[in-house]
């Protein structure tokens, strides 16, 4: 079983910061997951809130902010003071970091009310054309099936995986229109008969977020790889 970092190592660090994607190789992850969404400038970061106030010291939306102001913030503190001055990552920035570490990253890409998904999708892809990263070392998430579309579409090179909370009666169909090698589902709202139904279609199966080894027993059989905030958990 294969286990992702989530947002980094998210239980240990500041999530998706350099201090977290360090702690998660740290842990002995190969592969890591973060959150990516433009910024006013239309500059792709890595972040999951819409909102500043929980993860840094700044506020209001991400969205309305440039990079550079998002730049000026503290990313850090909020988790202990120990993380004080941590930055916030470009996706450029990530993606040099995760090639230097040899990680192989889950871009889930989130796109905020509003937003034209073209452009989410134009911005990123671009950042992965100047990178060096193999196509086999991305995996493109999204719980937004219109960016899943868009991104395959333009670039079918890339691993594509679907995000659900809840899986819907049509997750076949919406994997299927995107090709997805994997579907991504909700630990807490997955039975095991769909979790059945989605290896029986020939998807991967991955489950985030998992924090306690044994939450994932009752279907260990069923899971290729799990999304933790905890990595070493399950690597240890
Ligand atoms: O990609 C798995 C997981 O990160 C999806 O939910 O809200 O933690 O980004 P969230
Ligand atoms: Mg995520």
């Amino acid at each position: 079983m294969v286990i992702v970092g989530h947002r980094g190592a998210a239980g240990n660090a500041p999530e998706n910061t350099q201090a977290a994607i360090l702690e998660a190789k740290r842990q002995g992850c190969s592969w890591i997951e973060v959150d990516v969404q433009l910024s006013l400038d239309h500059e792709a970061v890595i972040f999951h809130d819409t909102t500043l106030e929980r993860s840094s010291n700044g506020r209001g939306h991400l969205s309305a902010h440039s990079l550079r102001e998002l730049q000026q913030l503290d990313y850090g503190t909020w988790y202990s003071p120990q993380f004080e001055g941590e930055a916030l990552l470009s996706l450029k920035q990530c993606l040099d970091l995760c090639m230097r570490l040899n990680f192989k990253i889950n871009l889930e890409l989130k796109l905020v009310e509003g937003q034209d998904p073209n452009r989410l999708v134009a911005v990123v892809q671009s950042c992965l054309d100047e990178s060096r990263f193999a196509c086999d070392d991305i995996l493109i998430s999204s719980f937004d099936h219109q960016v899943l579309k868009i991104f395959q579409k333009d670039a079918p090179h890339y691993r594509y995986g679907h995000l659900f909370d809840h899986l819907p009666d049509n997750w076949l169909q919406q994997c299927e229109a995107i090709k997805a090698q994997s579907c991504h589902c909700n630990i807490e709202h997955l039975s095991r008969a769909q979790a059945q139904a989605v290896k029986e279609a020939g998807y991967q199966l991955i489950l985030y977020t998992v924090n306690q080894v044994e939450q994932i027993e009752p279907i260990k059989d069923l899971v290729d790889i799990v999304i933790s905030d905890y990595p070493e958990r399950f690597l240890g």
